[in-house]
């Protein structure tokens, strides 16, 4: 159908759809489906960050085409958050962008960047706008395998880089991480700059979960490593900090040359976000950050009462240390199945959505994830009925 739309045509079906229209049917025939699917945050945004959309709203001033690259001001609390977060001194003329969430920023900069035929590097499971943006601009991907907690990236990422012609131009990172949830230290950023200089590769740094984090750990930026500037950029969202997914908010900082790049692309597609919305962006970058708190302690809960559950049903899963989500190995009865397979299993047998890990790429297909995306009550009920499906056995 899309043989004329080579585009097109590079993007596979998509894989979370197959459970979605299982989902759907369940959901028309009055089944109540828990539904962990999407990374799509439930609760409303804070009361302070709409009602200073709705004020600027008012203001007929501000009804006008925008700031493609963002406005000043929102560029300067954006620095501003990133001198207090990190101690990091970046220029928002030069070294940061807003963007209308950070998928959008990421998939323009790699139409901007990519050239048909370049090579990329990019963890395998993935989000996948971090292989698709780069697909859908012309580039190769090359898969580094993120397996385990234990599993050696660097050595991977040294094959990967060794193996590959062209030479890759780019490397895709995203710690906290979605799906896995693997959580890094600023030393494996020190590495990654330090490997990206020697062989001239450009990294982009996907911090979308930097606020959700548990039990102490706290999220390191790439951009606290001295030199990473100059070759590295990070995006960011509000939409997990600020639960804001539907606002479209996000921003880019770091090197000049590639902000430059993105800031270009973006003059030709976009006149930036509505004015109130960035505004209001800047009330939640610049306000009280009590609800980035409350926000964390909605999913660490979810998180526990998911995590005891399984482990009291018989299912082992790790706790994450942050995202909304929970990278569950798939249990070793059914691990046979892979996870579409299994992933049907428990929408029918334990009325319960989850991602299957393939749908990450092929590395992550002994997984599900779980989105913490439903109240503490609907996690107890989807782990009942998880509990029963596993007592029931595979044969059932
Ligand atoms: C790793 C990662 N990056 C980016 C996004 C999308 O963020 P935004 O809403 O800013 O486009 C998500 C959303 O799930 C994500 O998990």
């Amino acid at each position: 159908m899309y043989e004329s739309f080579p585009r097109i045509s590079r993007l596979p079906p998509y894989v979370f759809n197959i459970v979605n229209d299982l989902k759907a049917s369940a959901r028309a025939r009055g089944e109540d489906i828990v539904d962990f699917g999407m990374g799509n945050p439930d609760r409303p945004t804070p009361r302070h960050i709409v009602d200073k959309l709705v004020e600027v709203a008012q203001r007929p001033d501000t009804h006008r085409y925008s700031v493609s690259r963002g406005i000043p001001r929102l560029r300067r609390a954006i620095c501003n958050w990133y001198r207090r977060r990190y101690q990091v001194d970046l220029d928002p003329d030069s070294e940061a962008i807003v963007t209308i969430g950070s998928k959008e920023g990421l998939a323009h900069l790699a139409l901007a960047t990519m050239e048909r035929g370049d090579a990329v590097l990019v963890p395998n499971p993935a989000y996948p706008i971090h292989p698709y943006g780069f697909v859908i601009a012309g580039a190769d991907i090359r898969h580094v395998p993120l397996v385990g907690e234990s599993g050696d990236f660097f050595a991977e990422l040294e094959q990967a880089i060794r193996n590959s012609w062209p030479r890759p131009k780019m490397l895709v990172l995203n710690f906290p991480a979605n799906p896995t949830a693997r959580c890094v230290e600023l030393g494996f950023f020190e590495q990654v700059v330090a490997i990206a200089r020697e062989h001239q590769i450009w990294v982009v740094h996907d911090l979308a979960y930097a606020d959700i984090v548990f039990d102490g750990y706290r999220a390191p930026s790439i951009m606290q490593v001295p030199g990473a500037t100059e070759i590295a950029v990070e995006s960011f969202s509000l939409s997990k900090s600020y639960n804001m997914p539907g606002w479209r908010v996000g921003f880019m900082v770091g090197n000049q040359t590639l902000i430059a790049a993105l800031a270009r692309m973006k003059s030709y597609l976009d006149y930036g976000m509505f004015t109130p919305i960035q505004v209001a962006a800047i009330a939640a970058l610049d306000g009280p950050q009590d609800c980035v708190e409350e926000i964390r302690e909605v999913y660490r809960r979810r998180r526990d009462v998911l995590c005891d559950g399984l482990a009291a049903a018989g299912w082992a899963v790790e706790k994450p240390k942050a995202t909304m989500f929970v990278w569950a190995k798939i249990p070793e009865q059914y691990a046979d199945l892979g996870s579409l397979e299994f992933s049907k299993r428990l929408l029918i047998d334990a009325k319960v959505a989850a991602s299957p890990g393939i749908g990450f790429g092929e590395y992550g297909d002994d997984h599900v994830r779980f989105g913490l995306i439903e109240n503490e009550h609907r996690t107890r009920q989807a782990v009942r009925g998880i509990r029963q499906m596993l007592r029931r056995g595979v044969a059932a």
